[in-house]
């Protein structure tokens, strides 16, 4: 039987580890050809033995999301290897924690929406201009539920998440028509080491529990649960959905 995603070739970011490695495993699984693009390139480059053991081809491109010369280098290397590109999963992220939005530093923000927010437009912008060339594609950006709802002391985090999906519905309806569909996934609390460098800290102590009970599900995710999301939106199984906002969450933002 063909695979969901046989002869597909598709850009990871932050694929070196947590989700995006996740769904680079799940991606080779469902049979696309990989580029896999992390700052740590050591975490991309473990990524991509495993997902070649599922025989796939891969590549792994350094690359910075929130310098375009970067992104533009990497979807130009991807063209180049593979002669197209068919998907992308923009999904590098980083979050900054626990700062009052009255002490945060403008150094903070721009970090943190440089990557997560601007690293989007970026890898947006040079994805579908590949797409265009061969007839389409699709896209998933990684927004998350904090896109919708806040926590204190995460305002840059909320506002960089929300923009994400305001720029996920730009292009789905500028796009839509030329056979590029792009959507969002809202993950909720993933058990990635995101999550776990937070909640090893002394201060946090009590945060797991009070996290996992925080999801109706009764438990934080598992990185795969998303991937398997990633695999369908990528894959022609959703052709009618563009536009979306699809959240991962075990329920966090039905409460
Ligand atoms: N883990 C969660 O609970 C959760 C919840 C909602 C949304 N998210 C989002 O999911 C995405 C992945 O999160 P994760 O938990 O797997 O995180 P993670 O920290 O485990 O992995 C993120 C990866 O992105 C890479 N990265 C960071 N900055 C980069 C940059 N400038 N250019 C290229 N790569 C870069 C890191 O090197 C790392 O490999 C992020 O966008 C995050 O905001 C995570």
């Amino acid at each position: 039987m063909d695979k969901l995603l046989d002869g597909k070739v598709v850009i990871v970011t932050g694929a070196g580890r947590g989700i995006g490695r996740a769904a680079a495993y799940a991606l080779a699984d469902a049979g696309a050809s990989l580029a896999l693009a992390d700052l740590d390139e050591d975490g991309a480059r473990e990524t991509a033995e495993h997902a070649q053991h599922l025989g796939v081809k891969t590549i792994v491109v350094k690359t910075n999301v929130a310098q375009e010369q970067d992104v533009a280098a990497l979807v130009e290397r991807t063209v180049g290897e593979f002669g197209r590109l068919d998907g992308a999963f923009n999904n590098a992220g980083v979050e900054q924690r626990n700062t009052p939005l009255h002490e945060l530093s403008e150094a903070q923000w721009n970090i943190v929406i440089d990557i997560n927010l601007k690293g989007v437009f970026f890898c947006l912008k040079h994805e579908i201009a590949a797409m265009l060339k061969t007839g389409g594609g699709a896209i998933v950006n990684t927004s998350s539920g904090l896109g919708r709802v806040a926590i204190p002391g995460a305002s840059e985090y909320c506002a960089s998440k929300a923009g994400v999906l305001g720029l996920t519905k730009s292009a789905a309806i500028e796009y839509g028509a030329k056979n590029i569909r792009v959507n969002s996934i809202l993950p909720g609390v993933i058990r990635t080491p995101m999550i776990d460098s937070l909640v090893s800290q002394p201060q946090f102590a009590d945060l797991l529990p009070a996290l996992e009970a925080r999801h109706p599900i009764g438990r934080l995710g598992q990185p795969s649960e998303v991937a398997d999301v990633v695999v369908w939106l990528l894959s022609g199984r959703s052709s009618f959905v563009t536009g979306g906002e699809i959240a991962v969450d075990g329920g966090y933002l039905a409460i």
